[in-house]
């Protein structure tokens, strides 16, 4: 396993380009399994979590050419209609590939994700959804099984807000009989690129974006070629890296449009946010002001970036509040902030932390892919040797991260452990 090695403080400075959304190509590339002849996708990111999807994809029976960040995807002739454990434990966005299978083959055979590490994650409200639609659906041996001869249109309300969940009944509808209405559907930016493809293979869906979707089934969908969305995440990775250290960089390719409520808090911390045609300019100050968030599903603060923001509050000025709405088990990274001197209290959803003026570097553990994002950004403001282990997490959902950073001038490497 890698170890990353970091030597702060030190100011970010130059230009960065974000790539491709993970959170979008997962869906998108599950949704190839709807038609049965190439499908082209560009900007598709090199991350751990994609290199899954394909493997399950390859291991349904997909033919995958690759070409730099380039990926052409057909389903022509299936192997299997089944998501074995031994790769959905690994990555539970696996579950993509039940919507699809299903309403065009009829059946699907996906293994339950298994705990993770920021909650239990059920996918009950997946399922509810799907039996809704008419799907017979069976949980025999740690395995979904389901078959359904034809789905069909069916009112589905969310009780919360689930964005594979969106993803999943949207692919499933898109060629059931009859139309199909999500209350309470996410409202993410990935759901409305993912409707965005299936409308281009043919799909009729309408209101992605909002909390209110239909869809309206058809009878078969064309393959299309597509430009993959940057991540909004990654970018806001680097907005804070920015601030956190005092720098000045360029973000190019950044969804400025799609963190609204990130770039409101940063601006409140004072960190100075310009888009400057099509790229955003971060600069941060000497004094980073203490600011509270609660995550909300979108457009709500998002949950994926609260242990980045976490490390950014363990060295403002002040007393900050943040509250995890989203999942229930989402402060792995506290314990090992504290071990970098930040001074953060527990109190059921609430984090109440203290900012300190300078964190130190020390040898720490990625426990999830956030969480050692967020171990990243305080190692580069902290003072001294920061040591992150197991970070085949970072790798999960950050594409060269470290070669990024080093173009930024961190003192960054990444060694063998
Ligand atoms: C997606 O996960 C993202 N992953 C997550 O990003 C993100 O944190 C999450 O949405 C919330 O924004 C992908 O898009 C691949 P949910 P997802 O279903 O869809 C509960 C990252 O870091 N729930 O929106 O799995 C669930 O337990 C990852 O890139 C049910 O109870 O999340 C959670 O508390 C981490 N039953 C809440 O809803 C269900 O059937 C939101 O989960 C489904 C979900």
């Amino acid at each position: 396993m890698d170890k990353i090695i970091i030597e702060g403080p030190n100011r970010l400075v130059g230009e960065v380009t974000i790539s491709g959304s993970k959170n979008a190509t997962l869906p998108i590339l599950s949704a190839a399994l709807l038609t049965n002849d190439w499908s082209t996708f560009y900007n598709v990111p090199k991350l751990r979590d994609i290199a899954t999807m394909k493997a399950l994809l390859l291991h349904i029976g997909a033919e995958i050419q690759e070409d730099g960040n380039t990926l052409k995807i057909r389903t022509k002739n299936i192997k299997s209609l089944e998501a074995p454990y031994e790769l959905v434990k690994t990555m539970r966005a696996s579950s993509l590939v039940l919507g699809p299978l299903l309403t065009r083959f009829k059946r699907a055979k996906v293994s339950l994700p298994g705990g993770c590490a920021i909650g239990a994650r059920p996918l009950n409200l997946h399922l509810m959804a799907l039996e809704k639609m008419g799907a017979d659906i069976k949980i025999e041996g740690g395995y979904i099984n389901t078959k359904a001869d034809k789905l069909k249109g069916a009112r589905i309300y969310f009780d919360i807000s689930t964005v594979t969940g969106t993803e999943n009944i949207m692919m499933a509808a898109a060629l059931a009989d009859g139309v199909t209405v999500l209350e309470n559907a996410a409202q993410e930016p990935e759901v409305v690129e993912l409707a965005e493809v299936l409308n281009k293979m043919g799909a009729r869906i309408k209101g992605a974006g909002t909390d209110y979707i239909t869809i309206e089934g058809v009878d078969s969908l064309r393959p299309i070629t597509h430009t993959i969305m940057p991540d909004r995440i990654e970018a806001g990775t680097f907005m804070i890296a920015a601030g956190m250290t005092k720098g000045d960089v360029i973000i190019k390719n950044c969804p400025i449009q799609n963190l609204e409520t990130l770039v409101m808090k940063l601006k409140e911390t004072g960190v100075e946010i310009k888009a400057e045609n099509g790229s955003v300019r971060v600069s941060g100050d000497a004094h980073i002001r203490s600011v509270d968030i609660k995550t909300l599903p979108y457009p709500g603060f998002p949950t994926d970036m609260q242990a980045q923001m976490m490390a950014m509050m363990g060295i403002a000025n002040g007393l900050s509040v943040i509250t995890e709405n989203v999942f229930e088990n989402r402060f792995m990274h506290v314990s090992e902030l504290k071990r970098m001197g930040a001074d953060i209290k527990i109190e059921g959803r609430n984090a109440i932390i203290k900012g300190r003026p300078l964190l130190s570097g020390a040898p720490v553990m990625a426990t999830d892919l956030r969480a050692s994002a967020s171990l990243v950004l305080a190692g580069l403001a902290a003072g001294g040797i920061t040591e992150i282990s197991r970070v085949y997490h970072l790798d999960r959902g950050y594409e060269r991260i470290e070669e990024k950073l080093a173009g930024l001038g961190a003192k960054i490497k990444r060694v063998k452990e």
